[in-house]
């Protein structure tokens, strides 16, 4: 006949399944309300973002200041295509695309992730020298892959003022002239930030898609067997329906950019005033 009663050794494997659970729920406890932890969470069910962005927030841990940096992919480009943060700050980054995927890794550092779209991935670091880092594409994303790259600049701890007024130490590859018009200028910002620095040129060479210099005026061969003058009109259509007219030798592989009307005005200006 069975016994009914417990034997030892059950009471010692209950109470220690007992005890490890309670010891794991009040950590639980202990790490969201005294040290302030988030509890992991899916990171797939948190809300997307379509915005790139660098939001400075105090990190309830430590006490301290730490950076929550959006970053979106797309062809080709990363937003925002300039990151400002300061050395000995944690930063995180939340990755995520709106096309295709894309690789996102910071040279230099161990900060390697794919831009996944409809996902986001979670990475964090801390730039203690200050300097610039870039950040490539690794995944094959298509013809503007090569040059779909950004940048970090990382600014000394004790620097005090406007971040983005921080003098870096590279120079960029549009070469300043302060004659030029306001609208001009934003122009020559959006070539670089949104991602046409990645196939047309500047300097007469012409790269996945013609360069831009001394285009304005030119008279242009298309796939059609039509040649047709570069002028405002041409421009605008070309950036706003990319594949309506197809230049003689380029593939129509230009993808849609979100630009306002202002923002398509100042980057014909600045096509307009790359001279020969
Ligand atoms: Cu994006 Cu390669």
């Amino acid at each position: 006949m069975k016994s009914n009663k417990i034997h030892w050794s059950e009471l010692v494997v209950g109470g220690l399944v007992a005890s490890l659970l309670l010891m794991f729920l009040s950590l639980l406890i202990y790490s969201y309300t005294v040290l302030h932890i988030n509890i992991p969470a899916c990171l797939t069910a948190t809300q997307p973002f379509e915005k790139g962005e660098v939001i400075s927030r105090l990190d309830p841990v430590t006490w301290r200041e730490k950076y929550e940096v959006h970053v979106l992919a797309r062809m080709w480009q990363f937003e925002p295509a300039e990151i400002f943060v300061r050395a000995g700050t944690k930063v995180e980054f939340y990755l995520s695309s709106m096309d295709v995927t894309h690789g996102f890794h910071i040279v230099g550092t161990s900060v390697n992730l794919t831009a996944v779209p409809g996902a986001l991935n979670y990475a964090s670091t801390t730039f203690e020298k200050p300097g610039e880092y870039r950040i490539i594409c690794h995944e094959y994303c298509g013809v503007g892959h090569q040059n779909m790259m950004s940048k970090i600049i990382v600014f000394p701890a004790g620097y005090i003022g406007d971040p983005r007024e921080y003098q870096r130490p590279l120079v960029s590859t549009v070469t300043d002239n302060s004659n030029t018009s306001k609208s001009t200028n934003l122009g020559k910002k959006l070539f670089g930030e949104r991602g046409c620095a990645a196939c047309h040129s500047i300097d007469g060479n012409n790269g996945v898609g013609p360069t831009f210099k001394g285009l304005f005026g030119q008279k242009v061969n298309l796939q059609s067997g039509e040649t047709v003058t570069a002028d405002e009109a041409y421009l605008k259509e070309s950036i706003l329906s990319p594949t309506a007219k197809i230049v003689k030798g380029f593939q129509p592989s230009m993808p849609v950019v979100p630009l306002t009307n202002e923002e398509v005005d100042s980057l014909i200006d600045f096509i307009t005033s790359l001279e020969k």
